[in-house]
């Protein structure tokens, strides 16, 4: 964008200057040093690192979207569900106890059941991705959509059916007030017993105690985490060698730079422009 000036924190200068601020996690009070902010843009597709609180209320936050992430998290996704659903983590820790293993009756892609629970931007290309290979599909949003080739659910009351459905769940929400924890006890012990688990949400979306019981007793055969409660995950955390758990850490879709560039520029012409934004957070959902 020719005629934009662009400020790198800490070299802010004149802070009344400064219209638009693209940020992960804002350092305290650096928003209140703004006192001219005509918007504020995630650099990720989540905002629960974001103190929506410190953004005033008048000022739209827009979240990240853009098609390089998108295809990071259905690239990551399609590699896990074809893991689970291959059984490669029972082949890596026979590989490392020297075991030549049985070969595993191999399911056929429309018997397998893939739920993908948030049906968001990335949520619905994950779906929409799967559904290509033969799975069968269904996704949970809390408002209702609708997907070709995905069996959709929507709200609390079908939360429930679209779990016992499920094979392998694949977990896209975002994390908010209503969502944290929601992988707990309950919803595990909802799903067929010994179903499958693809993080690319949050690490507060799991209730890890929940999870590691379900994954010694069999209720969860495999979990694939690209986030946790806590990351780095601490020394220590049972999941660091639970030979059922492959772990990565946080890279399931990035923000592609340049793409990220295009997403916001976009938006700030259609700002100056008057025009309606994309991806603007609700703030009352939180997300
Ligand atoms: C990454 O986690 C993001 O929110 O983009």
């Amino acid at each position: 964008m020719p005629g934009l000036t662009v400020r790198h924190w800490p070299d802010a200068g004149d802070t009344a200057a400064i219209r638009y601020l693209a940020a992960w996690a804002p350092p305290a009070g650096l928003l209140a040093s703004l006192p001219n902010l005509d918007l504020v843009f995630s650099v990720g597709a989540g905002v629960d690192h974001l103190d929506l609180a410190a953004v005033p209320a008048h000022v739209p936050v827009v979240r990240m979207i853009e098609p390089g992430l998108v295809r990071g998290m259905v690239e990551y996704a399609v590699f896990a569900v074809l893991a689970l659903h291959r059984g490669m983590l029972g082949h890596i820790a026979r590989q490392r106890q020297g075991t030549w293993g049985d070969a595993d009756p191999v399911t056929a892609t429309p018997a397998r059941r893939i739920g993908v629970l948030g049906l968001g931007v990335i949520g619905s290309a994950v779906a929409a991705r799967l559904v290509s290979f033969d799975f069968t599909v269904a996704g949970y949003s809390r408002t209702p959509r609708s997907i070709d080739g995905v069996d959709t659910f929507a709200g609390d009351a079908n939360l429930a059916a679209f779990l016992a459905r499920t094979d392998i769940l694949v977990n896209v929400l975002p994390l908010t007030d209503t969502t944290r924890g929601i992988i707990g006890t309950a919803t595990l012990a909802r799903l067929p017993r010994g179903a499958g688990l693809v993080n690319i949400g949050r690490g507060g979306h799991v209730d890890d105690a929940a999870l590691l019981a379900a994954l010694d007793s069999g209720q969860v055969g495999g979990a694939i985490l690209d986030v946790t409660a806590q990351e780095p995950l601490p020394a220590g955390h049972p999941f660091w060698q639970h030979p059922r758990v492959l772990l990565t850490p946080h890279i399931a879709g990035t923000t592609d730079v340049g793409g990220g560039a295009a997403a916001i520029a976009e938006q700030i012409l259609r700002h100056r422009r008057g025009d309606a934004l994309t991806g603007v957070v609700d703030r009352q959902a939180g997300y």
